[in-house]
């Protein structure tokens, strides 16, 4: 896939067939350890141990609308082609964690994408589901709580236009605050092509 953020708009939405509640986003990029991580956990149904072993054949599916899986297997092959590693854990009845980390100036690796249109498009597809979106960038944290959000401007849903807007800024505002207060990591991110 052209860019990271497409595996994790597909990831969660595992998270979603698997009817979690909340589905936590975390992404952490060192640019000290050269490193990029990707870990999406969910509250769903959980997969059971016989089936864990081999989920990333891509003809392991439980869709019936097509008999091959390849969201699972596509990152795993991802984070693999960029010296990195990818790590399924999962418990039946509580919850499903994916984690894939990349080399990050890997040639080969993909750029993040835009963040803020992926938030977006995750809060307008989640239906109930919550969504908690942690990102560390360099030490920097950006938290982005769809519970919180409900909770401050007292909606049940977030699915308006207004909001969304809202939301789009403050993640892109968010984001581009803890990746600036780094100088280190600017240096290094001009000097670099990150595409
Ligand atoms: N978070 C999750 N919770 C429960 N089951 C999951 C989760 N992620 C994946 N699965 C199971 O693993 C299978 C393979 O997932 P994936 O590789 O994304 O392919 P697909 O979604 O196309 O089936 C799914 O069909 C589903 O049964
Ligand atoms: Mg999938």
């Amino acid at each position: 896939m052209k860019e990271l953020s497409l595996h994790i708009l597909d990831i969660t939405q595992n998270s979603i067939r698997a009817q979690a509640k909340l589905v936590r986003l975390v992404i952490i990029e060192s640019l000290a350890n050269n490193e990029l991580t990707i870990i999406i956990e969910d509250d769903g149904c959980g997969i059971p141990a016989d089936r864990l072993q081999n989920i990333t054949d891509p003809f392991v599916t439980t869709r019936t609308t097509r008999r091959v899986g390849l969201g699972l297997s596509l990152f795993k092959a991802a984070a693999e082609a960029c010296g990195g590693f990818f790590e399924i854990s999962s418990t039946p009845g509580v919850g499903t964690k994916v984690v894939g980390t990349f080399m990050r100036d890997h040639i080969d690796r993909a750029p993040l994408g835009n963040m803020a249109d992926t938030i977006l498009t995750m809060v307008m597809s989640f239906g109930e589901t919550d969504l908690n979106y942690e990102h560390d960038y360099n030490n920097q944290l950006f938290v982005f709580n769809t519970r919180e959000i409900k909770e401050i401007l007292d909606v049940e849903s977030l699915n308006e236009p207004d909001i969304l807007n809202w939301i789009r800024e403050f993640v892109q505002e968010g984001l581009e605050e803890i990746m600036e207060e780094n100088i280190y990591g600017k240096v290094l991110s001009r000097t670099k092509s990150d595409s």
